[in-house]
């Protein structure tokens, strides 16, 4: 939803549904589709209805919830059993996004760990979806301000290059990358941002573009192929991109083309920042080889609309996304603060789940 001061909010609960702003007709046509079910949520999840790390972990928190609230028994064990089928259907839509796992994890903890009546547990179960819905706009509030410390001190406006959209629609609302871009633009630190388009979706060139337009915040959009020859001409002064799950080593996986523009921005002496909350941080891998990559349909390379680009009888190879490695990372910007990809673990008691 906009609001009078056009903030983005791309989920919303309301008495008995969830609204979710249809970010695959963005940015022709702003319009919302309702979820009242667990199986639709798991659907716009896959479809990208909703997209981006943490948007996925709210959506799939309420997921949960709204597939608690169909079991129909007063026995624990059952509903439990039960929800559990609710909780697999969910984690198998995207592989990526930790988000995801973590949302569902801390929804299922709660389950398990309230006691009461079936009835009061899913009243439970409400109330957590909707702390982690809070939660999330508050870190990347906290995301966006960090990320003011250690922007470059020269010039005085910026022009930051961002991949993908890690924006208001990607998260709760605010977003993580675009939440250091908003805080920049509201202490008078920001020029300009340059959004990739980011083939093969184009989040940067329709959802990027639309939030930037949305507050009146000065966009250039540019082809994934531009990006390394405006950091030649002296265009850009910093990147920074958001994440999809980060490694305890604080190798990243963001969308695919982040791990080019990182090697640009090293080649061309522009610190990097990746913007994501806490709980995009998987602890438990050692390091970005060990995170999953989403492979999805190859359509999304071979046709635009109605149009097919390529001649029948090609292969494709469609991954979503990359691994950037740490040592190409300047900082990663979090709700506690920026830390360099070396000390990220040093964050880690700190971390809710
Ligand atoms: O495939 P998407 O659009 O869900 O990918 C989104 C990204 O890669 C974002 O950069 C990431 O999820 C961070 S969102 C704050």
């Amino acid at each position: 939803m906009t609001s009078a001061s056009n903030q983005v909010y791309p989920i919303i609960w309301h008495n008995d549904s969830v609204s979710l702003i249809d970010q695959t007709r963005l940015p022709n046509e702003y319009a919302f589709v309702e979820i009242h079910r667990s199986e639709d949520m798991a659907l716009a999840i896959t479809t990208m209805i909703v997209r981006g790390a943490p948007a996925i972990g709210v959506a799939a928190a309420y997921g949960i919830y709204l597939g608690a609230r169909e079991i129909e028994t007063d026995n624990r064990n059952e509903f439990l059993q039960r929800l559990e089928q609710v909780a697999q259907l969910l984690r198998s839509t995207r592989p990526t996004a930790v988000n995801l796992f973590w949302a569902i994890s801390r929804m299922m903890r709660t389950a398990y760990e309230s006691i009461g009546t079936v009835a009061e547990l899913k009243q439970t179960l409400l109330q957590t979806a909707q702390t982690i819905h809070a939660e999330d706009l508050q870190t990347c509030q906290a995301i966006g301000d960090n990320g003011l410390a250690v922007l470059p001190k020269t010039p005085q406006k910026l022009t930051i290059l961002t991949h993908c959209n890690a924006g208001a629609l990607a998260t709760a609302g605010y977003g993580t990358a675009l939440g250091v871009v908003r805080s920049a633009w509201r202490e008078g630190r920001l020029a300009r941002v340059f959004a990739d388009e980011t083939r093969p979706r184009l989040q940067g060139a329709k959802l990027t573009a639309w939030e930037c337009v949305q507050e009146g915040i000065p966009v250039t959009v540019i082809t994934d192929n531009m990006a390394a020859h405006c950091m030649k001409q002296g265009l850009i002064h910093a990147v920074v991109v958001g994440a999809d799950r980060i490694a305890a080593n604080g190798d990243t996986a963001n969308k695919i083309g982040t791990y080019s523009v990182a090697i640009a921005a090293k080649a061309h002496n522009i610190p990097f920042f990746v913007a994501a909350p806490l709980s995009t941080v998987d602890f438990a891998l050692i390091d970005g080889s060990q995170i999953p990559i989403e492979e999805r349909n190859p359509q999304e390379i071979y046709q635009v609309g109605d149009t097919r680009l390529t001649p029948e009888g090609v292969e494709f190879y469609n991954p979503a996304f990359d691994v950037t490695p740490a040592e190409l990372i300047t900082a990663i910007i979090t709700e506690h603060g920026a830390f360099a990809p070396s000390e990220l673990a040093k964050s880690q008691p700190k971390q809710v789940v």
